[in-house]
């Protein structure tokens, strides 16, 4: 039987602390149901491939494409050689999520890469290792990440994440329903974040404050969430908006798409989700309406869903040869 391992993980919502993250400030994620499936399975010839919708990739090409898949093979390679067997491998991937619609797409890819891959050599890992991994492959995408994506898919659930801490995870009563939408644009987390040091940089004292005040935003949404408070949880998403859009990560792309949300009634906060600039937004709505809030989003956002969550993090089958 040819030797194949497969694990997958998922994407993840920023509810709020979004960049404060990366000055210091809490910062709140959870999975979402939408995932990345990657399977590796050995092959004939001396080069390991990365194969994805039609693309492929020699792992020892420097081409630019799957720097994050890349980077976290290599590593493993390079750090268990002398226990890894030496076999030629694809790795193949599937993924829900768009790349650049600040849904974790690339910590998906990198956790659930790190772990198949270790699975597939036959070595042993824990979380923290793979959480090790998987942040050298989303470094290679985006500079100077916190880490919070990876930790969201990888332990999956809700946390509390503060740099240097361990991320706390946060029991929810009821698991709730958010709306997600895709604006269709892409951007650069690298290049938003080194836009907002900047903005830091030019403002200190005004940004501390946003900062220390993000964190209070972060333990508010932690208590609405535990306790599935959706009203509580919008009011927090538009005053964390407002925030976002001062230290520069909005555009009209999302102003305009936020102003359609608020046509709903049943949507009762929205912000954007992750490094901005594009990418998608989050909205808290009634959770009786969410098919028919969802129904009118896709008209004009055809990528738009619905995702209860927390979501089950990292998942892998142990491997088969
Ligand atoms: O990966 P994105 O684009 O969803 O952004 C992650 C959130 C940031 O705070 C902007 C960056 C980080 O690593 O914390």
């Amino acid at each position: 039987m040819i030797r194949q391992s497969t694990a997958s993980a998922p994407g993840k919502v920023i509810l709020s602390g979004e960049h404060f993250v990366v000055h210091g400030s809490y910062s709140v994620a959870a999975a979402i149901s939408k995932r990345v499936s990657v399977s590796i399975r050995e092959i004939r010839g001396t080069k390991s491939q990365i194969v994805s919708t039609g693309v492929t990739s020699d792992l020892d090409s420097d081409d630019g494409r799957f720097p994050a898949v890349k980077t976290v093979a290599r590593t493993i390679l390079s750090e268990a050689r002398k226990e890894a067997p030496r076999i030629t491998f694809q790795i193949s991937i599937s993924s829900e999520i768009p790349p650049g619609s600040g849904l974790g797409s690339s910590s998906a890819v990198s956790v659930a890469s790190a772990a198949a891959l270790m699975d597939f050599l036959g070595l042993s890992w824990n979380k923290a290792e793979i959480a090790n991994f998987a942040l050298r492959g989303e470094k290679a995408v985006h500079g100077n990440p916190s880490g919070i994506d990876i930790q969201a898919s990888l332990l999956g659930g809700m946390i509390l994440f503060k740099k240097g801490q361990e991320p706390r995870s946060i029991s929810v009563r009821d698991p709730f329903k958010v709306l997600v939408v895709y604006s269709g644009k892409k951007r650069s987390t690298s290049k938003l974040i080194v836009k907002v040091a900047q903005r830091k940089s030019k403002y200190p004292n005004t940004f501390q404050r946003l900062a220390d005040s993000a964190s209070e935003i972060s333990l508010e949404i932690v208590e609405a969430s535990r306790r599935s408070e959706l009203h509580e949880i919008g009011k927090y998403f538009g005053l964390a908006q407002s925030q976002l859009a001062w230290i520069g990560v909005s555009n009209p792309t999302l102003e305009t798409l936020i102003e359609y949300l608020y046509e709903r009634e049943e949507v009762l906060g929205a912000k954007l989700t992750g490094a901005g600039g594009g990418g998608s937004v989050i909205a808290a709505i009634r959770q009786d309406s969410a098919e028919a809030v969802l129904k009118f989003m896709t008209g004009r956002y055809p990528y738009s869903f619905v995702s209860e969550i927390p979501q089950e993090g990292l998942r892998w089958k142990k491997r088969k040869n």
